[in-house]
């Protein structure tokens, strides 16, 4: 065990699609390394998002997550690269989808990336994981390795459908292989003032999370074109253009985790 110098593990899920999973996870982990912490971020979706926000090409990658997940030779210290903005990536690709299967012949195959990771606990202050838009394998092992997850939820009625099925899945994961497994909290992204449906969605939210406990991140990421226009820069929107709302408001989130009020 590592001791005293244990990071803090969160992961960054919600099935749905599209809700900022990959954009939150890219920008929290870049203003974690900022604040001078030590960041490994872990692209557990095959569709290899990160890699793509920070200008890495994922085809041409040697080795990725894929293989520290199915060899038991390669370890993860084997594939983590080191990015452009002072933290690590663990960086994923095409090939992942393959592991869906390959993970379900496995013996305790939820625990895979728990026990891949323990080996460089000690190099890290903290460890992002975005998972994929599905609660099957690769997130369930996410969530099994997490001490906390984050869940953004883009502001739109749609969003919300999916919201019970993905605290079941918690609460399942809880109870069979992690019971430490906290909800960091809800972050509301996507976020369009000018719409009521954006301000009932998050009138929904405030209240849902009041009954059932959870935190509700006070800090809502609007909607803004600069997020789609970032990743064409090959840099985290947080290092692109610090200048920005949209900046401003995941350095507000980053403060909260950061001051460890979530
Ligand atoms: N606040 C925002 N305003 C506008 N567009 C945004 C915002 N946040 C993210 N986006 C854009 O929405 C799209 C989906 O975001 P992202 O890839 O982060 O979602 P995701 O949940 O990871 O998706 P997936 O489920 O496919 O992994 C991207 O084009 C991204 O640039
Ligand atoms: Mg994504």
């Amino acid at each position: 065990m590592a001791g005293a110098s244990q990071p803090t593990i969160i992961a960054v899920a919600n099935q749905k699609g599209g809700v900022a999973k990959t954009t939150t996870a890219v920008n929290l982990t870049a203003l974690l390394a900022l604040a001078g912490k030590r960041v490994l971020l872990v692209d557990m979706d095959p569709q290899g998002g990160c890699a793509v926000c920070l200008g890495m090409d994922t085809e041409a990658l040697e080795r990725s997550i894929y293989d520290a997940l199915v060899k038991p030779e390669v370890g993860i210290a084997d594939v983590v690269v080191p990015t452009a903005f002072d933290f690590d990536l663990a960086p994923a690709n095409i090939d992942l989808a393959g592991a869906e299967i390959e993970l379900k012949q496995a013996l305790a195959a939820e625990t895979v990336l728990q026990r891949k990771l323990k080996p460089v606990l000690d190099k890290y202050d903290y460890i992002v994981i975005d998972t994929p838009p599905s609660l099957g394998i690769l997130t369930v092992n996410s969530l099994t390795a997490a001490d906390k997850v984050l869940i953004p939820i883009s502001a739109e009625y749609m969003a919300l459908r999916g919201l019970r099925m993905l605290l079941d899945t918690l609460e399942n994961v809880r109870e069979v292989t992690n019971p430490g497994l906290k909800i960091m909290g809800i972050l509301a992204t996507r976020y369009d003032g000018r719409t009521i449906n954006s301000r009932e969605v998050y009138e929904y939210l405030r209240e849902f999370c009041e009954r059932e406990g959870l935190h509700l991140f006070p800090q809502v990421i609007k909607q803004s074109v600069r997020f789609a226009e970032a990743p064409g820069y090959q840099t985290p929107l947080v290092i692109w253009r610090k200048d920005l709302d949209g900046a401003k408001q995941y350095q507000k989130v980053a403060e909260e985790v950061i001051n460890g009020e979530v």
